[in-house]
């Protein structure tokens, strides 16, 4: 199967990382519109503009599904994307909250862009025994895409101090955020459950008996392709990263 996935830079790899692990064998076409990054400050209307050219360089690549690997996009244009469009679309957040409204966890954090965060998609849709703490952490994401991570313990601190104590879990509610996993287990002493969005999407695909994998951005920059390198490691298929343009 020709899988189709896409973010606004390389947080959708994290996503892509767990497919190719889990299924090694489909045809994975990536693209992050690192031209136009970051999504997570952007208005609705221009994020589903935005993602209406990201799906549709997609399906100029005769992709068979759509997966949106960005909260941002998922928590705010899935009605429109799919009203719009014929393909299959599977989101990122709807399979998170499905696995936490199945689970015990009861004090539960999510950090994610302010877009995301202001679509309050978390709260509305989790179960009221629930007590739902949500943080906006918009400083995140530009310090990963430049992979400038010197202050980053200090700039948790003030984003998670007030709440380390009272959660059961934290949701990595932008995809960027997995790549800094370590850093935010270690800030949190390992105590608190840590939740990739990429792992509950798993039952989607299925094996199947190609692989490849090619990978666009909008814009690209050594940066990015030494991100993106470091963030597939592992990997035993070669990889094709281009330019768009
Ligand atoms: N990785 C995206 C998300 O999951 C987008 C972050 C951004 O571009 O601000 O929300």
């Amino acid at each position: 199967m020709r899988v189709g996935i896409f973010d606004s830079g390389i947080g959708g790899l994290t996503v892509l990382k767990t497919l190719i692990d889990n299924y090694p064998n489909n045809e994975y076409i990536y693209y992050g519109d690192t031209l136009n990054l970051p999504y997570g400050n952007k208005t609705k209307e221009e994020l589903n503009l935005l993602a209406s050219k990201d799906i549709e360089f997609l399906l100029n690549k005769n992709v068979d599904i759509i997966i949106i690997a960005c909260g941002t996009v998922s928590s705010n244009c899935l009605d429109y994307l799919k009203n719009k469009y014929q393909i299959p679309i599977y989101d990122i957040i709807s399979p998170t909250i499905n696995y936490l409204n199945n689970s015990n966890y009861k004090n539960i954090g999510i950090i994610a862009t302010n877009r995301t965060i202001d679509s309050h998609i978390f709260k509305n849709n989790l179960n009221k025994d629930k007590t739902i703490y949500e943080l906006s952490t918009p400083e995140l994401v530009p310090l990963i895409e430049s992979n400038n991570l010197d202050n980053l313990n200090t700039i948790l601190d003030n984003y998670l101090k007030d709440y380390r104590d009272k959660l059961d879990i934290l949701v990595l509610g932008c995809t960027h955020y997995p790549i800094i996993i370590n850093n935010i287990n270690n800030y949190l002493d390992n105590k608190i459950k840590l939740l990739d969005m990429s792992i509950p999407i798993l039952p989607i695909l299925k094996q199947d008996n190609t692989s490849s994998i090619n990978i666009y951005y909008s814009k690209l920059s050594n940066t990015i392709i030494t991100n993106t390198k470091r963030i597939l490691n592992n990997t035993n298929i070669n990889l094709n990263i281009n330019s768009n343009i």
